[in-house]
């Protein structure tokens, strides 16, 4: 089965270079009409230039329908006008990719304020701006395909960029909460974290891994996460052709009874509270609660 977007209005933030960009592209071939959305700032997020225009040039140059938006993410303001344009325009806003990003990497010891402060309004503030304004259309038309983009750092952690893994793991975050309240709406959300050779990771990778992944590689997880049939409440990695899920699990643990609750009981309990076998996927923290229930009941 072909995963078209004919008819499909897409918003990319961030798409006047590197993942953006190919996300951009693709669906525009696959028949989306896309508002490419770029500051066209550095990597740390200073200056600003027209990255978004050129894309759209080699959008239309490709037969494909396109606008630019030079604003920041950061701007609420400009992105409920960004959206209310391509409403406007187009007719609706089917798909959103916040994807628009910065680095500030230092070790936490450090790094400024300052620096944490703008990493985290441009990736989480940013997505949560974009996503709000999009949000009253999507319910009131009743589809919306939303992606987040995470990263290992906030999955998992990497020296040096406390500001960026605090940001991405909000995101994730931020998905597990709108995929509940958009489901009555059909409004999907995912999160992807992808792993990519663009000026983000070019002093970062060696020349040779730089090459394998390619923005491209990442593009299929990318365009099914918000395609007609996408999945919802998903995390995703991708890079240089493989493909994973990744969840958020809870171990069964146990339940002490009351003469053991204190730190020693759980020293004590140590290996069973944390033993994986058995563990499960929570869809919702009212789940996590009800598995907690459960566990005082059998305790009697
Ligand atoms: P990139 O630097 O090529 O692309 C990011 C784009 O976002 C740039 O074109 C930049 O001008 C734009 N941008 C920055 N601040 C903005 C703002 N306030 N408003 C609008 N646009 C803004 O980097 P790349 O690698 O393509 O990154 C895309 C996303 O993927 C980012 O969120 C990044 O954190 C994430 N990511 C990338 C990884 C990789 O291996 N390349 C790994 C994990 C996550």
């Amino acid at each position: 089965m072909t995963i078209k977007f004919d008819g499909r209005v897409a918003i990319v933030t961030g798409a006047g270079g590197g993942l953006g960009r190919a996300y951009a592209l693709e669906l525009a071939r696959r028949g989306a009409r896309v508002v490419v959305n770029d500051l066209g700032g550095s990597r740390d997020g200073t200056g600003h230039s027209d990255a978004a225009l050129a894309v759209v040039e080699e959008i239309k140059a490709a037969g494909g329908t396109a606008m630019s938006n030079g604003g920041s993410v950061t701007e609420y303001d400009h992105m409920v006008e960004m959206v209310a344009k391509a409403k406007a325009d187009w007719g609706s806003v089917d798909i959103l990719i916040n994807n628009a990003g910065i680095l500030r990497d230092k070790s936490f010891a450090k790094m400024e304020p300052a620096d944490f402060d703008l990493v985290v309004q441009v990736h989480l503030l940013g997505s949560a701006n974009v996503t709000k304004a999009v949000w009253d259309i999507m319910r009131e038309q009743a589809y919306g395909r939303i992606l987040m983009t995470a990263s290992s750092t906030g999955l998992y952690g990497n020296f040096g960029q406390a500001n960026y893994g605090a940001a991405k793991l909000g995101l994730a975050g931020l998905t597990k909460t709108l995929h509940l309240e958009g489901a009555k709406y059909n409004i999907r959300c995912n999160t992807i974290a992808p792993v990519a050779g663009t000026r983000m990771t070019e002093d970062i990778f060696p020349p040779e891994l730089f090459e394998k992944f390619t923005p491209e590689n990442v593009v299929p997880a990318a365009l099914y996460l918000v395609s007609e049939d996408a999945p919802t409440n998903m995390i995703v990695g991708a890079g240089a052709g493989a493909f994973h899920a990744a969840y958020v699990t809870m171990t069964p643990g146990i339940a002490l009874p009351e003469g053991e609750r204190t730190p020693e009981g759980v020293a004590a309990a140590w290996d069973k509270i944390i033993d994986r076998k058995g563990e499960t996927v929570p869809q919702s923290g009212a789940e996590q609660s009800m598995a907690v229930m459960k566990a005082l009941q059998a305790l009697g």
